[in-house]
């Protein structure tokens, strides 16, 4: 559908925890070992919130993207945090946000799409901006899935870590529209595959041996899983790239979730993609959840792996089942070293 208005990035802001955890820290916890997590995932290191807490991480990463940007943040309209870990059920994540970066006229709310969150956010921001109800738009992607691991289940604790990521939108000329396609999907038969059960008091336990440790910690059948990922990575940025336009050859750089470097690898050879085209950095993160496509792009941009203006395919999968894709023309640049 053509919407009155585009939608241009301003800024992309991050923020993680300050400890540590490296696969030799795990090796203390559980039965696992560095060669078995780095060659099965490619995670080196992944930070875990200690004092920090998801709202405090959206509000440094959101910080962060409102510097890059160099906008006044009472300007924002809109405020969306996508997340399955929140501090708390309510308030939500977003309203915690508003009060905390001054941003007193802005619509606030929470969405839970699992690792897909942030690409489901975009999509809404996308839509309000569009529509020209909103104009300057604040998307979050934050996750501190350590409060919510069984620390001696080896198939889950050693693949995740905590961390914030966030856009800036604005409404622009639709000849000078940045978000070139979107694509989002679910797949609810495969709900059983990924899940954190049993949150709440009251809630029944589907499993009267679980262990106080278990309860409400994330549950994980990882081969299908990563099957499905290998297959959704490359449906996506296909759909996405014949929406937009463009043929695949014309994106610059993969930006997929990260959740494993197989997975990742797996899913650019099958689009015959470069591998100098995609970025990752799995290997220090883990798997941030919401908040890992906003983290690898700032990272790809901080460390000039990215080169700017960039064409971007921004591809997320996860619990629900739910994935999604899209193609984003990258050309903000950080106002903070403009302006020296
Ligand atoms: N250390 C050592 N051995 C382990 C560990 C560990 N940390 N974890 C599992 N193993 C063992 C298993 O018990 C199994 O042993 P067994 O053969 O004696 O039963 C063996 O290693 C092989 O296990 P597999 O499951 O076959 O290993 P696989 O190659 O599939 O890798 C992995 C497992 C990494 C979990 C993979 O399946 C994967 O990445 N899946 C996708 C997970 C994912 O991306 N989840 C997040 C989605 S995003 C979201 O929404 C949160």
């Amino acid at each position: 559908m053509k919407l009155p208005f585009g939608a241009k990035f301003l800024g992309v802001g991050a923020a993680v925890p300050a400890t540590v955890i490296t696969n030799a820290d795990l090796e203390k916890l559980v039965d696992t070992s560095d060669e078995w997590i780095t060659s099965r995932t490619g995670i080196k290191q992944r930070r875990i919130a200690t004092n920090e807490t998801a709202s405090g991480l959206a509000v440094d990463a959101a910080k962060d993207a409102i510097d890059f940007s160099g906008i006044d943040p009472s300007t924002i309209e809109l405020i969306i945090v996508a997340t399955s870990t929140p501090d708390f059920l309510y308030p939500s994540t977003a309203c915690m946000v508003q009060a905390s970066i001054g941003a007193a006229k802005a619509v606030a709310f929470d969405l839970e799409a699992a690792c897909t969150g942030i690409i489901y956010a975009l999509a809404v921001a996308q839509q309000f901006i569009g529509s020209g109800t909103f104009k300057t738009a604040l998307v979050i992607g934050v996750d501190v899935h350590s409060r919510f691991l069984n620390w001696q289940d080896r198939n889950t604790c050693i693949l995740f870590g905590d961390g914030a990521g966030a856009f800036i939108l604005r409404a622009s000329d639709p000849a000078d529209n940045e978000i070139l396609g979107m694509y989002l999907r679910a797949d609810g038969t495969g709900s059983q595959l990924l899940k954190i059960p049993n949150v709440g008091k009251g809630y029944p336990s589907e499993n009267k041996d679980i262990n106080k440790d278990q309860h409400g910690c994330v549950e994980m059948n990882g081969r299908p899983i990563y099957e499905f990922a290998v297959k959704a990575v490359p449906e996506a940025v296909i759909t996405t790239a014949a929406q937009a336009n463009i043929a695949v050859e014309d994106i610059d750089y993969l930006i997929p979730h990260q959740a494993n470097i197989r997975i990742i690898n797996a899913a650019a050879d099958r689009l015959g993609m470069d591998k100098k085209k995609v970025i990752s950095n799995v290997d220090k993160l883990g798997n941030t959840s919401a908040a890992s496509i906003p983290l690898a792009l700032w990272h790809g941009l901080k460390q000039n792996d990215i080169k700017v203006p960039a064409v971007c395919a921004l591809v997320g999968f996860g619990a629900g089942l739910t994935w999604g894709a899209t193609i984003i023309r990258w050309t903000a640049t950080d106002k903070r070293q403009e302006s020296g």
